[in-house]
């Protein structure tokens, strides 16, 4: 369990030049640096593979290395060669410290399986990363529940429970994404019901207590509060919103100013 509130910057695609992304780090930098005592909040940032090395440096030599951490979008499966992939031993080598797997981008629109999730989850462990593990259903029918129970089992089939502690778990709705036309967030209740789901079913499979569970899915500085004022929401996966750089940091005074 963390014991600070995680704040994941999912920047996709975007933005589309390295002045862009350095102009978001600045002024996050800058926010933060302005801050007369510490906040309860960390951030990890998953910028596109094309500027994973600038921003690891940016974060090494700026204030941002006290409260941010450097995390990829995605991997190579382990032990196969393929054109295009980047492999786990260099995020690793680059600082990279966290790897989002099974996001549903992933899954649905370029056709990941979940057995090639459950390679990627096995590949970032074996690698000594953190996984990212994002999990949710594609809509909000009688049968989610079932959707979910078999998405998670072969999500972390073949893990022990030592690995599956070691994962932080993105309850991400398909539904509640920006990208999904018509989306609309979920709600901290109904998020809180899928993670009861989730963690019930990992608790039982893996003998786990204190998983790590944060909510994903149109996350923005009117929601946010309401989503992290709930206990068993350790933190938020934002997309969209964490490539606009003045409502990003209103995410993080929204976030500064929840106490934990
Ligand atoms: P969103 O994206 O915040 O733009 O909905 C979340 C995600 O897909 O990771």
């Amino acid at each position: 369990m963390i014991d600070k509130k995680l704040i994941i910057a999912n920047w996709k695609n975007h933005p589309d030049t390295l002045d862009q992304a350095e102009e978001i780090l600045e002024f996050t930098n800058d926010y933060l640096e302005s801050l007369s005592e510490k906040k309860e909040l960390s951030l990890i940032f998953c910028p596109p593979f094309i500027f994973l090395e600038d921003v690891a440096r940016i974060l090494k030599t700026s204030h941002l290395e006290h409260e941010a951490s450097l995390g990829a979008q995605d991997i190579a499966t382990e032990n196969v060669t393929l054109t295009g992939e980047i492999s786990g031993p260099m995020l690793s080598n680059l600082g990279t410290r966290y790897v989002i797997v099974g996001h549903s981008e992933r899954r649905w629109k370029l056709g990941e399986s979940d057995e090639v999730v459950n390679k990627k989850l096995k590949a970032v462990l074996q690698n000594g990363m953190v996984p990212l593990v994002c999990i949710g259903e594609r809509v909000q029918d009688g049968n989610f529940k079932k959707f979910l129970e078999n998405q998670i089992n072969k999500t972390f089939e073949g893990l022990t429970a030592d690995e599956v502690r070691r994962c932080i778990i993105v309850y991400e709705p398909v539904w509640a994404i920006s990208t999904t036309p018509g989306a609309k967030p979920d709600t901290p209740a109904s998020a809180l019901q899928s993670i009861k789901i989730i963690k019930d079913l990992l608790t039982l499979n893996f003998k786990l207590l204190n998983l790590t569970f944060l909510y994903g899915g149109s996350v923005n500085s009117s929601n946010v509060g309401d989503f992290l004022k709930e206990k068993e929401i350790n933190g938020v996966l934002v997309g969209g919103a964490s490539v606009d750089k003045e409502e990003f940091v209103k995410i993080l005074k929204v976030v500064s100013a929840i106490s934990i």
